[in-house]
């Protein structure tokens, strides 16, 4: 991690002050005076501030049931975003690990844990998210089929990888997926020919939601 990072995650130096206390040559890395802001820290590190020893904050992980009509984006005209439901410092230092649509409902994850985000969302690492799709028709053995196969969506030369299928009610599926394209899940559907009414994601990897609507809590 660059050493203005890892100031301002073991300070309250605001980002400004975090690279004054630099220039002025304050900061030691393994007894060594350090003046480039960009210099790696790596973990067993030691850092000093003149006579203060800084140890980063420990990662956060956090699990937020997010209500429909906010977003999970800072900037929308039209609807609040997911991280005014959260009371927590730093918040400029989290992110969310998989954004959802802001009609879509259920887990939203929130780091500061750039690896473990990473882990979870990246394609090449298979991390199952399983949604509760509500259908405007039916769901018939067919549309199992090719979704279970892999989709072609429109503008993609590769399929989506095959998925999971249970079959809750004719109307009601719960879909395992891998990937996290695009509004992936409703192009999925409208591409076998139906239409998601109403989309809630329930689980990501092995972590299930288990808060209430539009709250949140560390995991
Ligand atoms: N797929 C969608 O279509 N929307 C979401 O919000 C998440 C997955």
């Amino acid at each position: 991690m660059r050493l203005d990072k890892y100031i301002g995650k073991s300070t309250q130096l605001t980002t400004a002050q975090v690279l004054e206390v630099i220039a002025r040559g304050e900061v030691s890395v393994n007894g060594v005076l350090i003046d480039e802001p960009a210099f790696q820290v790596h973990e067993n590190n030691v850092v000093y501030w003149l006579d203060t020893y800084l140890e980063r904050r420990p990662f956060r992980y956090i699990m937020l049931n997010k209500p429909p009509n906010m977003v999970c984006s800072n900037i929308d005209e039209h609807y609040p975003c997911v991280f005014n439901l959260l009371d927590v410092s730093h918040q400029h230092e989290l992110h969310i690990a998989g954004r959802l649509d802001a009609d879509t409902t259920g887990l939203v994850l929130i780091t500061d844990d750039g690896s473990w985000s990473y882990r979870l969302t990246h394609p090449d690492n298979h991390c199952p998210k399983v949604y509760r799709v509500s259908l405007s028709k039916p769901i018939t053995n067919e549309m199992i089929k090719r979704l279970k196969v892999g989709i072609s969506l429109q503008g993609k030369c590769k399929p989506t990888l095959p998925a999971q299928i249970e079959v809750v009610t004719s109307n009601e599926v719960l879909l395992t997926i891998t990937e996290g394209k695009f509004h992936q899940v409703k192009r999925m559907f409208a591409a076998v020919g139906n239409r998601v009414n109403a989309l809630h994601r329930e689980a990501i990897g092995e972590i299930n939601l288990d808060v209430q609507e539009g709250q949140w809590r560390y995991i």
